[in-house]
């Protein structure tokens, strides 16, 4: 098959990294990819947004799978109009992909569907949860222990667009599941955590993702079997009854509370970094899977297998509030050298040299046998890539590996 991904992060690197192990991958691009993509396939410089152009490279290319990583065209309806033009897509259309769009659309569908989530206020009053309604790439949600957060997240989230949500605040470990599906058929992949929080001990503002490890202690088998029964099942039932149909991955954003698990969002899409953690841990054929969803008929069997893995990002000196280019960066080949992978999160390549460019730069990702293996490795080759201002959290995996979970 030949294969485009569209998208040019980390997640989109690791979806190529995996695609490219496929025995049914004849061809690999990307629009617009990276330089860590373009040492897998062929980066075309189309952006992600630019769904007319996708559709005449998808023709030249004479593309068989379109595999989307981003939200925003998802949501703005890339996927119909690529299958308007006869191209087979790996994602849900745009009226889907509301459940991750709007929030307010997806309260309204986790009420229907009877699907625990954190309850909407009437009032807004600390503590609770203010959420702008839109996409804001991780940033319209703010948590308010104090009427001085609260007076600060509501103005901002004003000022990121018209309707807000306001939700209870809920408490308790956190984490990614993300389903594969047809619409019918369901393939849930490894639980992930995610570390939003910026700094060590979950201080600081919120980003889009400092790192990610998988599996999560305590979620077997058979808990993922009752969460994706409980969560993705009625919300699958529920999008098709309102004519919106889910193909593609959905991806619950999940508190697990003391009176049980509480969704906090959905994404339409793989999630960033912890598709860097789950994938590599993926035994089975990705390209099969991601075809067969495309297809409507999802039929592959890939697992987890019996590893751990352990993603920590090297971001800018000034990330969240500011990315950096122009500056180099050395020693990618060194980390490789340990075993582990780096996937280019924001990087440019200016002839031989590897220069920063936003502000997720790099993700080192390691698997092991366990996670106190998978952190040692991924630590080992982080402490070998260095650009000046680079910054990393140094917990990343820490409590999970230690036996308990986070607080
Ligand atoms: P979201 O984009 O909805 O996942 O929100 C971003 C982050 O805000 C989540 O990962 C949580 O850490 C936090 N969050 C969102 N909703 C709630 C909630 N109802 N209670 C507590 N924390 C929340
Ligand atoms: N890791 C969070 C996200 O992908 O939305």
């Amino acid at each position: 098959m030949r294969v485009l991904v569209v998208g040019s992060g980390g997640r989109e690197h690791a979806l190529a990294w995996k695609l490219a192990q496929s025995p049914r991958l004849e061809a690999l691009h990307a629009a617009p990819g990276n330089p860590g993509i373009a040492r897998l396939g062929q980066c075309h410089p189309v952006r992600a947004g630019d769904a007319e152009g996708l559709l005449g490279l998808c023709r030249e290319l004479e593309t068989d799978l379109v595999v989307v990583g981003p939200e925003a065209p998802l949501v703005a309806g890339l996927a119909d109009m690529l299958r308007h033009g006869g191209v087979a897509v790996f994602g849900p259309s745009r009226a889907a992909a509301r459940i991750e769009g709007s929030k307010t659309f997806a309260k309204e569908v986790l009420e229907a569907a009877g699907v625990p989530t954190a309850a909407r206020l009437a009032v807004a009053r600390p503590p609770c949860v203010v959420k702008a309604d839109g996409l804001a790439a991780g940033k319209g949600v703010f948590v308010c222990r104090t009427q001085d957060e609260l007076d600060r997240g509501l103005r901002a989230a004003a000022s990121l667009g018209d309707e807000l949500v306001i939700e209870e605040l809920v408490q308790g470990e956190e984490v990614s599941l993300f389903v594969l599906t047809d619409g019918h058929e369901m393939l849930p992949l490894a639980p992930a955590q995610d570390y939003k929080r910026v700094g060590d001990g979950d201080a600081g503002p919120n980003t889009g993702g400092m790192g990610a490890y998988s599996p999560v202690p305590g979620l077997g088998e058979a808990e993922i079997e009752e969460l994706v029964e409980t969560i993705h099942r009625p919300v699958l039932a529920e999008l098709a009854r309102r004519g919106a149909p889910f193909a593609g991955l959905l991806y619950a954003g999940l508190m697990l509370t003391d009176d049980g698990p509480r969704v906090l969002e959905f994404n339409c899409r793989f999630g960033d970094p912890e598709t860097q953690s789950i994938l590599p841990r993926l035994e089975g054929d990705l390209l099969e899977a991601l075809a067969g969803v495309a297809a409507g008929a999802l039929e592959s069997r890939v697992s987890a297998g019996d590893t751990a893995a352990v993603t920590v990002v090297l971001a800018a000196a000034d990330y969240p509030e500011r990315g950096d280019s122009g500056t180099p960066i050395e020693g990618v080949e060194d980390a490789e050298a340990t075993g582990a992978l780096v996937f280019h999160a924001a990087t440019a390549r200016r002839g031989s040299t590897l220069l920063t460019n936003g502000g997720r730069i790099l993700n080192v990702t390691a698997t092991g046998d366990d996670l106190p293996a998978a952190r040692t490795t991924a630590y080992d080759a982080a402490a070998r890539i260095s650009f000046a201002g680079m910054r990393l959290r140094r917990d990343i995996g820490l409590a999970a590996a230690e036996g308990h979970v986070r607080g």
